[in-house]
């Protein structure tokens, strides 16, 4: 996917639907995200989708049809909240967070990162009307857990999306040279001084100076690290025969 002009306009445009749009405050303040903010690198709109009920409770959730336990997020405020969205920028991209959604990984986020104005619908309660699927362009988990709404996983998406954007990590190289970047293979160990720390040495390696050794050594650990903690990803990897030669030494 072409890459966004961010630049061009003001920065990335995040559109958060919640019934909880205060829980974003503190999160979105701070940090990394809080500075893009200040340079105006990314920008955030957050809509309480209460506000679109209609009737005079403003009811938002409806026991499901057919039985079963909880509530439902109704789908028409947030249908009418949509609405005001798309009617603003038809070209927004509308993600609905929730566990039934698609896994989330960093194909997924680089995909999110292209796009000039997200919309981020939190669920809550047991679920929402199916009917809302149909107005979303994207249904997102991010795991396979079961969060208490949306919010959460609306933070970890914009975090992960907006540190990709151009000016908002100092130095591009290292979003590039990270796990899941260039070869799907989890970062090795990465130690600062002091040399000792409570009895544990920085590998000898790192302190020879001699970059290809290191990167050697970094390539190696980051192999083998993979193959114990996720051998799914190993699968995707792609692997010189000597590289292939350090995992068949481990068995
Ligand atoms: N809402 C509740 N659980 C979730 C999850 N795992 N991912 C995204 N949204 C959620």
């Amino acid at each position: 996917m072409k890459q966004a002009d961010h630049s061009a306009s003001g920065g990335m445009l995040w559109t958060v639907l919640s019934l909880f749009p205060e829980m974003f405050d503190s999160v979105l303040g701070a940090s990394l995200f809080g500075k893009a903010r200040d340079k105006g690198l990314v920008e955030v709109e957050l809509i309480n989708f209460r506000d679109f009920a209609l009737g005079r409770h403003k009811v938002v959730d409806d026991a499901p049809f057919g039985g079963g336990t909880g509530m439902l997020l109704k789908a028409e405020p947030l249908a009418l909240a949509l609405d005001n969205v798309r009617a603003s920028d038809s070209d927004v991209w509308v993600v609905l967070l929730s566990p039934q959604g698609y896994l989330l990984d960093q194909q997924r986020i680089r995909r999110l990162s292209g796009h000039k104005h997200v919309a981020l619908v939190c669920g809550r309660y047991e679920g929402v009307d199916h009917r809302v699927c149909s107005m979303v362009d994207e249904e997102i988990s991010i795991g396979d857990y079961v969060l208490s709404g949306g919010e959460a996983a609306a933070w970890v998406v914009m975090d992960a999306v907006s540190r990709l954007l151009p000016g908002v990590v100092g130095t591009q190289e290292s979003v590039v040279k990270e796990s899941f970047c260039s070869d799907n293979l989890l970062e090795h160990p990465q130690y600062t001084r002091p040399r000792v720390f409570r009895g544990q040495q920085v590998p000898e390696v790192l302190l020879s100076g001699n970059h290809a050794v290191i990167e050697h050594w970094a390539r190696r650990q980051s192999i083998l690290r993979t193959a114990r903690r996720r051998p799914d990803l190993l699968e995707q990897a792609e692997l010189t025969k000597e590289e292939s030669d350090w995992l068949a030494e481990q068995e």
